[in-house]
């Protein structure tokens, strides 16, 4: 009877979709807004340090995203090859999140440690030294350029005015820290760092 009058009635049966899907919407939204697991950082997660920051830098300019995603989804064959599965408490300090959505190599986002500094810098060299079927591009350019640290305390100021928690000192010594070191040696730091946190959950 009822299901006779809302279908036979195209723009009632829109009006009653629209407000199923808005309380849908409300009931899954507006928790969000009240619960800190998604605002505050999961346990053990950290600003990203100086030189981590200019290597995140460093995996943007490059597109490292396009070929990686940086989210393990709670699904068992995720978690296995993986690790735990990525909490948003995990990004609060990703400015922008790097979570990616294309899949042509492997998850990144706790790959930290699971490979030595020496691996990286030969297989950023070039991937097929190490995997010799890799089809990932080599980026060797990265091992000669180097870093000046020159807009490091800026980046450390930005994102400390969206929330990081860098103290003045961390501002003083970003520069320092970065100054000298390679563009890879950057970027090594920041795959060193990725996920290390849930180790200990
Ligand atoms: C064109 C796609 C592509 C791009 C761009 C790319 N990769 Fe890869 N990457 C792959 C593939 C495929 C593999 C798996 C084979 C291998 O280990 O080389 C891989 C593997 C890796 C691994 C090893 C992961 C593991 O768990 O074994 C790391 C680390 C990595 N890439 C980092 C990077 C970084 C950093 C960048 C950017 C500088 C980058 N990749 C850019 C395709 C890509």
């Amino acid at each position: 009877m009822l299901q006779d009058l809302i279908e036979r009635r195209a723009g009632l049966l829109g009006v009653l979709t629209a407000v199923v899907i808005s309380v849908g919407g409300l009931v899954e939204i507006v928790p969000l807004y009240f619960t800190g697991q998604v605002t505050e950082a999961a346990p053990g997660v950290h600003p990203y340090p100086a030189l981590e920051l200019e290597g995140r830098d460093i995996y943007i300019r490059e597109g490292c995203y396009n070929c990686h995603s940086q989210m393990i989804r709670p699904l068992r064959a995720e978690t296995e090859r993986y690790g735990h599965y990525s909490l948003a408490g995990e990004a609060v300090y990703d400015h922008p999140f790097q979570f990616g959505s294309k899949r042509t190599g492997p998850d990144l986002a706790r790959v930290g440690g699971r490979y030595s500094d020496e691996w990286h810098r030969v297989h950023l060299d070039n991937p097929r030294d190490v995997v010799p079927e890799s089809n990932m591009p080599g980026f060797p350019w990265l091992a000669t350029t180097k870093l000046t640290g020159e807009d490091s305390a800026a980046k450390l100021k930005a994102l400390r005015s969206v929330g990081a928690p860098y103290t003045p000192a961390d501002i003083a010594g970003a520069k320092a820290a970065v100054a000298g070191h390679t563009e890879q040696e950057a970027l090594i730091a920041y795959l060193q760092g990725l996920g290390i946190a849930s180790r200990d959950w």
